[in-house]
């Protein structure tokens, strides 16, 4: 039997998850941050890595209650790296090293995006674990979260080729930037999601950018051209719009009830679900995927996974929406995955905040 304790502080997420066997999940704790970073419109850093020093410990110890294990039934300790916030993920990592030394437990640092990917290998909740079959190899694997948009080719365990990224915005920054363009909050994927289902996603004809590179990706064109929109509105309702707002950075995030909320959402969230769907079907058949994953926050929009169902050849798969966002969960399966294939950590692992998958 193999139990991993996986921690993970690489945003504004503690977590903590028990793994046995890469199957069996006996303990996923997740304590969020996203209320306290929502009246600053996106993730605050020095206050997002004093949570973590505060949750880090009744996390960890909340997980290891509910799988009923202690430190002696434990084979590996599993911790997120990077990708992510410094401060962030250096609770994270001490922690672990902590416990690893006082308890003379192995260490496996793990990256971030590659416990997206691995998501896809938990058992949704629901479904018995022996009735669960893994993902199949070779599989194209789009990573969409809140800094990273890439198409990987994945052709065994740990065996990743790039085949294309964002050459500006990752998806996830899109919607948070465009949700707060449009007054709606942070984090902004949701809340747009929820919006554009009460719109016209043809409302508005905006930029897909398909001809950057063949499997890249590019946003920040289709940012530019919501607030386009949104200017253009305002001054037909006679508003006056000051120049400097060209970026999307310098608007006001105030409520704008008079703007057709739900078709601007709907007509986003549908330029960006085009461009990901047509850039991963074309990926999947040159390259010969027996299937397609869908990892990372985005991974939980719903218009995404009908669309890539739609649109692609083979079979598509997706983690449920709880382990789509950051969690512990997906990095205990990636941490048992790399602890079988013999991985393991020194104390001196430190954090690598710009850390790469491939
Ligand atoms: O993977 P994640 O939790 O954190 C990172 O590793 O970045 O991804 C967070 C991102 C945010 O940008 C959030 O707006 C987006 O995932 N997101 C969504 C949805 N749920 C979360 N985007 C679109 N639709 C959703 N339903
Ligand atoms: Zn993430």
């Amino acid at each position: 039997m193999t139990t991993v304790l996986a921690i993970e502080t690489s945003c504004d997420e503690t977590a903590a998850a028990v793994l046995t066997d890469g199957r069996r999940l006996r303990a996923n704790v997740v304590a969020s941050q996203a209320e306290m970073h929502q009246k600053y419109g996106g993730v605050f850093p020095e206050m997002a890595s004093r949570q973590h020093i505060l949750s880090i410990a009744p996390v960890i110890r909340e997980a290891m209650g509910e799988a009923e294990v202690d430190w002696g039934d434990l084979d590996a300790l599993a911790v997120v790296y990077g990708p992510g916030l410094a401060g962030s993920l250096l609770v994270g990592v001490n922690a672990a090293k902590a416990l690893s030394m006082a308890h003379g437990i192995p260490l496996v640092g793990v990256n971030h995006l590659e416990a997206h990917v691995y998501a896809n290998w938990l058992t949704p909740p629901g479904v018995d674990d022996a009735d669960f079959v893994a993902p199949a190899f070779p599989a194209v694997c789009l990573v969409v979260s809140g800094g990273h948009t890439s198409l990987i080719l994945v052709r065994d365990h740990h065996d990743y080729t790039l085949l294309g990224h964002t050459l500006d915005d990752a998806a996830g920054e899109a919607f948070d930037k465009v949700a707060r363009l449009l007054g709606l909050g942070y984090p902004g994927g949701p809340i747009i999601q929820r919006m554009a289902e009460e719109g016209d996603p043809t409302a508005f004809d905006l930029p897909r950018a398909l001809d950057v590179g063949e499997y890249d990706f590019s946003f920040s064109g289709l940012k530019t051209a919501v607030l386009r929109v949104v200017q253009d509105l305002r001054r037909e309702q006679g508003v006056e719009v000051e120049e400097r707002g060209q970026r999307l950075a310098d608007a006001t995030p105030e409520a704008e009830e008079d703007l057709p909320i739900p078709d601007l959402a709907a007509s986003f969230q549908a330029a960006v679900v085009d461009a990901l769907v047509t850039k991963t079907a074309a990926a999947a058949e040159r390259y010969g995927a027996v299937q397609v994953l869908i990892a990372g926050g985005v991974a939980a929009n719903g218009a995404l996974r009908q669309e890539m169902s739609r649109r692609v050849e083979v079979a598509v798969r997706y983690p449920p929406i709880a382990f789509c966002t950051d969690n512990a969960a997906m990095v205990a399966m990636a941490g048992y995955h790399c602890f079988l294939s013999g991985l393991r950590s020194g104390l001196d692992l430190d954090v690598v905040p710009n850390l790469r998958l491939v």
